[in-house]
């Protein structure tokens, strides 16, 4: 039937535990993202660490479990010394990624009390652009070792005396790319990413790190780059990472030359997603085989979003110019939730995955000196993050596939559920893709049926271009919706085109 699908579910029938940390972010040193966003002392809206608290209170709202910092592009021409110490000493400088000055009036201490308050794990990047391996050691020695030494003792100067514990390193950001900051081949990159791996872990044996994947599967390097990274530096990382960005229309790596409007293609982009993790996952289990080892690499998708590539800004060298503050509608919510059926698709490999990023750029939430406003995809994140827990399940989908352009014959419905076994909690997350037809969906449990359905949302609407904006701040938003009702161990509900549905379950 071509209007109808089911979904069987298993709640002994799983993927892997889900690792919270999929549902991170990440917070670069890029536009308006820390100063006006986060960071904005003297707003009445900051407290008294200068931290705005409405955006405190919406990220919290989608409860990112970890964040990454402080870039991206940035880091690799940045120099974390510039970052501490009395804040009027601290130096202005050009900051080479973005055109913009920087001045270092957020550094690692404040980012640490950004984390704490919006209770986040941190994941540090170092430069391994223009900063060396040396430099890469000692931040690793001021940000975690006890008193006793030159840099632990500074943080204790700077007011903290107790170590900060980072676990989480990323050894640098897209070095392959023409953009970066101290561009290097595969083999150079692979060769000081090891040898930083070994200082900063014998500075602190208790960290985990992750080496920089190619930064695009349009890089010409992919995947010969991840294959050389993971050959040499595989003993000495515990993660391999990936950034995957996609929008409608699809954004070339130039970015000088534009691709038609293509909303089923786009719809379908998980595709594309899920290859480009299917091709790394291949090439760790090429890795470890070759070497013979028993220690597993996971990804850690530090960087996906939805990203036109906004320009903004006059490009004048100046703090916090607005560049990239992308806006977002409907079909890029939708496609956010299918992103995130995919991370639950592949709990199994992907351990760590970062939103790019939280604030103003390429982000959920947009601020201004008054206030700020949810954007489309703030949705579907927090639905997720707030609701699939325990378990990924192996759903079984027949849904009509539908022709589009870029991919093929695509699935209309694409969905994900996860099942808690501790607290027998449920969650489903449907996304019918069509722009015009609607699904009747039968969803199945084979062997568990919930004693219930508990809550229902959906997010829908017929402009797939519709967003929110500061005048109309609730124009696209999830409604609450009652439940479908359970018929033994099935549910029936139509799923309007383009429409994203999350369903909550108790089972006993
Ligand atoms: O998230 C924006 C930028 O995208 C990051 O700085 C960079 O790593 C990537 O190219």
């Amino acid at each position: 039937d071509q209007n109808r699908a089911t979904v069987s579910l298993n709640t002994q029938r799983t993927v892997a535990e889900i690792s919270p940390l999929i549902f991170g972010g990440f917070a670069e040193h890029m536009g308006r993202c820390i100063y006006e966003g986060i960071y904005d002392p003297g707003s009445p809206l900051a407290d008294e660490n200068g931290i705005r608290q409405d955006v405190v209170a919406a990220l919290k709202e989608i409860n990112f479990r970890i964040m990454r910092y402080p870039g991206g592009n940035f880091v690799s021409g940045y120099r974390w010394t510039d970052g501490i110490g009395p804040k009027e000493q601290r130096p202005r400088r050009r900051a080479l990624a973005w055109r913009s000055i920087e001045t270092n009036q957020f550094g690692p201490h404040e980012f640490m009390e950004f984390a704490r308050e919006i209770k986040t794990e941190p994941m540090w990047a170092v430069n391994l652009g223009t900063g060396t391996i040396q430099e890469a050691a000692d931040l690793v020695e001021y940000m975690n070792l006890p008193t006793g030494t030159l840099y632990s003792d500074l943080r204790a100067k700077n007011g903290h005396p107790e170590p900060y514990g980072v676990k989480y390193w990323c050894l640098g950001n897209e070095m392959d790319g023409p953009w970066q900051i101290g561009q290097m081949d595969a083999a150079t990159y692979a060769e000081k990413a090891v040898q930083a791996a070994k200082l900063m872990r014998w500075m602190d044996p208790t960290i985990q790190t992750i080496a920089c994947g190619s930064s695009a599967t349009a890089m010409p390097g992919y995947p010969d780059w991840d294959l050389t990274v993971l050959g040499h530096a595989y003993d000495h990382i515990d993660y391999f990472s990936m950034h995957h960005y996609a929008a409608n229309p699809y954004p070339t790596i130039s970015n000088t030359e534009r691709l038609p409007i293509d909303t089923d293609s786009y719809l379908a982009s998980s595709v594309h997603f899920e290859e480009h993790a299917d091709t790394l996952a291949a090439a760790i289990r090429v890795s470890k085989a070759k070497r013979r080892s028993k220690k597993d690499v996971h990804l850690c998708w530090d960087e996906w979003n939805v990203w036109y590539r906004a320009k903004g800004g006059d490009g004048e060298w100046s703090e916090a110019p607005h560049i990239l503050e992308e806006e977002y509608n409907l079909e890029d919510a939708l496609v956010v939730a299918t992103w995130l059926n995919t991370f639950l698709r592949k709990a199994d490999i992907v351990k760590i995955a970062c939103l790019a990023q939280i604030v103003n750029v390429i982000a959920p939430i947009m601020t201004r000196k008054d206030g700020l406003f949810k954007q489309t995809i703030f949705y579907p994140l927090t639905l997720f993050s707030n609701h699939a827990s325990g378990y990924a399940l192996d759903a079984l989908v027949r849904a009509p596939l539908r022709e589009t352009n870029r991919h093929g014959p695509v699935p209309q419905l694409d969905a994900s559920a996860s099942f808690d076994p501790a607290t027998g909690k449920g969650a489903v997350f449907l996304v019918n893709r069509s722009q015009t037809q609607p699904l009747v969906t039968h969803l199945c449990w084979e062997d568990e049926a919930p004693q219930s359905v508990t809550r229902a949302w959906q997010m829908s609407g017929e402009d797939p271009f519709a967003g929110n904006s500061f005048e109309q701040p609730d124009n696209v938003v999830p409604y609450e919706f009652t439940p479908p009702r359970l018929e033994g161990r099935a549910v029936t509900l139509e799923l309007p085109p383009l429409s994203f549905t999350a369903l909550l379950t108790q089972h006993a």
